[in-house]
């Protein structure tokens, strides 16, 4: 018998039609276009409207992964939806996308903020290769809009909406495809860093509050450490991965990692001047972006990485 390998099948990806542009943000706070293009590389972002959840974008999304994948809901033996907006705290968003979807499988939410499609991604591999499930629906889904105070010129540039999923399935084959090595890290003592404050002083609902300057150094530490820890456990150079699918957090931030990793940012799959970041959604939101676009081809290396609040990181490496 051959072994089995966790292989991405289908992909998809959902945003809301309203976008905010740096335009419309410079009516909000005080900054200017060419503030936020520098620092950032965001142009623009796509923001929910009122009636738009999470579950909503989401389902969505894992519909256009299974169509994609083409798999029915019986053929899905479990469902991750990583978030850090659900719908609401209970019960999981996951179980309102399982019921959108016709699915009454295993579905539950997974919180690691920024890094959680990557810690969702090596859960449904892990489950593939336990015999657990034969297909895994794997999604990043947030509305940022609704926990980011557009009073707050240092992350109301930052964030976005939008959903991405994959449909991971367990694959008997002798070659490398699919996932290989995943790698995770936290450092807790740094939670303060980037942290949804439930009642803020300000009043209303949650918001997010950041120390970006910090954040920014610790990710490009953490990110290009390990991007290097990966690619060396997987025993191949830097230079023999094909693309890396980073979260997308900032463009200026990618660069530096991209340079201290040493990968030319030609190989990184960006998205972000039209998405901003959309936290657990921006890695699937790129990568069904990238595979739709023919620009991600059958047998090339692949590289996951993402950092988040918490702090939480993790990458892993797949072979398309
Ligand atoms: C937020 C971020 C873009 C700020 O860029 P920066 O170059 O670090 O800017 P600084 O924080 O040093 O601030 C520089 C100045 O710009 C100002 N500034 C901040 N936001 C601004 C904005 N939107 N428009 C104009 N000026 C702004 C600051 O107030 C500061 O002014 P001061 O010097 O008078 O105090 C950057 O720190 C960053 O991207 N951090 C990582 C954030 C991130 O990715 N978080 C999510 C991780 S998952």
């Amino acid at each position: 018998m051959k072994p089995i390998r966790a292989v991405i099948t289908g992909t998809g990806r959902c945003v809301p039609e309203g976008v905010l542009t740096n335009a419309d943000l410079q009516r909000l706070v005080s900054t200017t276009d060419a503030w936020i293009v520098e620092r950032t590389g965001i142009h623009t972002r796509h923001i929910a409207s009122s009636d738009e959840t999470t579950s909503g974008l989401a389902a969505e999304a894992g519909r256009r992964a299974m169509a994609a994948a083409n798999v029915s809901a019986t053929d899905i033996g479990l469902l991750i939806v990583a978030t850090v907006t659900p719908d609401e705290r209970m019960p999981a968003t996951a179980t309102r996308v399982a019921h959108s979807l016709g699915l009454t499988c295993g579905a539950f939410d997974l919180g690691a903020a920024c890094a959680g499609f990557v810690y969702a991604l090596e859960v449904g591999r892990a489950s593939l290769l336990a015999g657990t499930a034969r297909h895994v629906l794997v999604i990043g889904a947030e509305l940022l809009s609704r926990v980011v105070d557009y009073t707050d010129r240092d992350t109301c540039v930052l964030f976005g909406d939008g959903a991405g999923a994959v449909v991971l399935s367990a694959v008997e084959t002798d070659t490398e495809t699919g996932l290989s090595i995943g790698r995770f890290g936290t450092n807790g003592a740094l939670a303060h860093l980037l942290h949804l404050e439930e009642a803020p002083e300000s009043g209303g609902r949650p918001k997010v509050r950041m120390q970006g300057r910090e954040v920014f150094r610790q990710a490009v530490v953490h990110l290009s450490e390990i991007i290097r820890q990966v690619v060396a456990e997987a025993g191949f150079e830097p230079e023999s991965l094909d693309w890396v699918v980073p979260h997308q957090a900032n463009k200026r931030l990618l660069e530096a990692v991209a340079k201290r990793a040493d990968v030319p940012m030609s190989k990184l799959v960006i998205n972000l001047d039209r998405c901003g970041n959309t936290s657990a959604a921006s890695i699937p939101m790129a990568l069904d972006e990238a595979l739709r676009a023919g620009r991600i081809e059958p047998g090339q290396r692949v590289l996951f990485v993402a950092l988040g609040a918490g702090l939480t990181w993790g990458a892993s490496t797949y072979q398309a």
